[in-house]
């Protein structure tokens, strides 16, 4: 049976620049070259998800503009359900990236609607929707949205993962209600307020009731495991555009989660697609081998 996985969160256009070095301020440079392609984490871990065969169902919001109807085509074609997507007036959300030479990424987002996704409407989806496998969440939409779907996920025994990206901190109420908190480095850092490293995480996973698990770009992830840190490697690449990388890894590691794959063979699995992602161009355009 596939795993019955539901993501909260956002959809973007990315429109990506790929230059050798990005300009310092003031500066105009020659990229090398440019294209747009669907983003956004919600999307993308949803696609991650649908294209491994979990029946996905996608919740977010986008505007009136003619990125809606491409985006929703996307969506269908990557075996993500679009019934419960809402939509308002005004633009869906897009994202400017700049990708450097050694395929670092510097995003920025404009949310447009994905601010404007309604918790009660989202509720109302979760209960047609019925008993689901997984939720997943990120920060590209209002926290108080976050809050409501995670209790409502927890209170009926499903489990969730929150990718707390871009980086802000969890409240106490989200993180009650989150199964499995998926950071990076920088994030990590950002929450936890120092550096990464296994001290630090071995506190914070004290502090808080959830498992974690810290993903460390080329280094592979961190987890903790019975009171102890364990660092998973992955395969050395040459990487051409991390952008959503970390989806693909949140997205597969939700498939693996609702198959009730063993822990590291799940961790394995979103190691392996994120790093398949950097060796190919654009965001979910690199999600497929
Ligand atoms: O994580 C990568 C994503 O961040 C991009 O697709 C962009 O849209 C932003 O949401």
């Amino acid at each position: 049976m596939n795993p019955k996985i539901c993501i909260v969160g956002s959809a973007n256009i990315d429109q990506i620049a790929y230059v050798e070095k990005t300009p310092s301020d003031g500066e105009t440079v020659f990229g090398n070259s440019y294209q747009m392609g669907f983003g956004g984490k919600g999307a993308n871990q949803a696609v991650m998800a649908g294209i491994l065969g979990a029946e996905v169902y996608m919740i977010c919001c986008l505007g009136s503009d003619v990125y809606k109807d491409m985006t929703i085509e996307n969506f269908n074609k990557n075996n993500v359900n679009t019934e419960y997507i809402q939509t308002v007036e005004g633009s869906s959300g897009v994202a400017p990236i700049w990708v450097d030479g050694s395929g670092q990424n510097r995003i920025i987002v404009i949310p447009g609607a994905n601010d404007l996704i309604d918790a009660e409407k989202a509720i109302n989806s979760l209960e047609t929707i019925g008993m689901i496998d997984v939720l997943v969440g990120q920060f590209e939409i209002p926290l108080q949205v976050n809050e409501s779907v995670f209790e409502y996920a927890h209170s009926n025994g499903v489990q969730t993962i929150l990718n707390p990206a871009p980086a802000n901190k969890p409240s106490e109420k989200l993180l009650e209600c989150t199964s499995w908190f998926i950071p990076n480095e920088i994030e990590f850092e950002e929450i936890y307020g120092s550096t990464f490293n296994e001290t630090n995480l071995l506190n914070f996973s004290k502090s808080i009731n959830s498992n974690i698990v810290v993903t460390l770009g080329e280094n592979g992830c961190a987890f903790v495991d019975n009171g102890k840190v364990e660092i998973l490697g992955t395969k050395q690449v040459t990487a051409v555009d991390t952008t959503g990388a970390g989806d693909a890894f949140v997205g597969a590691f939700s498939y693996a989660l609702g198959m009730k794959l063993p822990i590291i063979d799940s961790l394995q699995l979103a190691l392996e697609k994120a790093t398949n992602s950097v060796t190919k161009k654009g965001t979910q355009s690199s999600y497929r081998n």
